[in-house]
């Protein structure tokens, strides 16, 4: 689907992706590059950011950095930081790392809510923390997105820990637009519908492919989302001309949410054994990810 930017519209931008080596993150990071942004990337993985920044600028030039990070730990994303000021400020960040499983609650340990909360809750507010008060000391304006769901309004069964926490994601949307707007700083969020990625698919939806098939069930428009009508809604809000907007959380899933809520609901269903083979597919596609960490 095409472009409804024109090239170069933004030329002399910064922008940091986090998460940004894989999934949306990755399809958000190369729209910027395509339309003249410095883009920054970081996450836990540097050889998959590596390989990514060569992707993207073979593809269109221009610059993309890679930071190796976990969001997790407050101290290396105010090093990341303050490594990425040495060459100049952001002018936008995206929030868009996140770690999510499927799980019934009564079988979640505690170390298994602060995997996705320390990434989700507290991660997303280190790093926007980090940046905005850079932008406030140095008086520059500044655009953060959010990537939330559209399970804050409704809840998320069997996906809490991260319901919760990007439930907490859309308040300090809210909340930090009214205290840091006198700044110039803006800040909105974007909850996606289905857009399916390997990542997020191997550990919500295990076992379907990524084509969509399985997740065009209760969508009124009758199938998942494109990438570039994604890209298009990061773009806007990102982009010079829409000062004006902030506070804001956008939903972008086909009429799912208003149709019947788009969340995880229908799980309820699987017998205890079911779970349990559920569980073995994500741990498989945990423990690849673990491997790629560790070269
Ligand atoms: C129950 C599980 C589990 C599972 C892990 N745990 N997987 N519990 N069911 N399927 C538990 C473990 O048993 C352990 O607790 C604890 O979680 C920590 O597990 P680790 O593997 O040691 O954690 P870590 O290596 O930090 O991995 C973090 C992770 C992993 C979140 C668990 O999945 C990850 O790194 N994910 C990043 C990528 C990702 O999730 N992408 C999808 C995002 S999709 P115990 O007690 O046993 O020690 C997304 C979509 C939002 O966010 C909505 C879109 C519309």
């Amino acid at each position: 689907m095409a472009s409804m930017f024109r090239d170069g519209l933004l030329k002399g931008k910064r922008i940091l992706v986090t998460g940004g080596g894989t999934g949306l993150g990755k399809e958000m990071a190369e729209d910027y590059l395509r339309l003249g942004a410095e883009v920054y990337i970081c996450g836990r993985r540097k050889q998959v950011l590596d390989d990514t920044a060569k992707e993207l600028m073979d593809k269109h030039g221009g610059s993309v950095k890679t930071h190796s990070v976990d969001i997790r730990v407050a101290q290396a994303v105010d090093e990341m930081v303050e490594e990425i000021w040495a060459e100049g400020p952001l002018t936008g960040l995206v929030n868009n790392a996140a770690g999510n499983f499927i799980s019934p609650t009564k079988d979640l340990s505690s170390r298994g809510f602060d995997a996705i909360a320390g990434i989700v809750f507290h991660g997303s507010f280190y790093v926007t923390h980090a940046i905005g008060t850079r932008w406030i000391r140095d008086k520059v304006p500044g655009s953060v997105i959010s990537i939330l769901t559209t399970w804050i309004w409704n809840g998320g069964p069997f996906t809490v820990p991260s319901a919760m926490s990007k439930a907490g994601v859309n308040i300090m949307t809210k909340s930090l637009a009214a205290e840091w707007g006198p700044y110039g700083i803006r800040l909105n969020a974007i909850a996606p519908g289905p857009f399916p990625t390997e990542g997020a698919w191997a550990r919500l939806s295990p076992g379907q492919s990524t084509d969509g098939e399985g997740s065009r069930e209760g969508i009124p428009m009758g199938r998942v989302g494109q990438m570039s009508e994604l890209q298009n809604l990061a773009t806007f809000l990102m982009a010079d001309g829409c000062e004006y907007l902030t506070g804001q959380t956008i939903a972008i899933d086909g009429g799912g949410f208003s149709a019947g809520g788009g969340n995880f609901s229908r799980l309820s269903k699987l017998s205890d054994e079911e779970w349990d083979k559920m569980r073995e597919m994500i741990r498989g596609a945990n423990d690849k990810d673990k491997a790629k960490r560790s070269v």
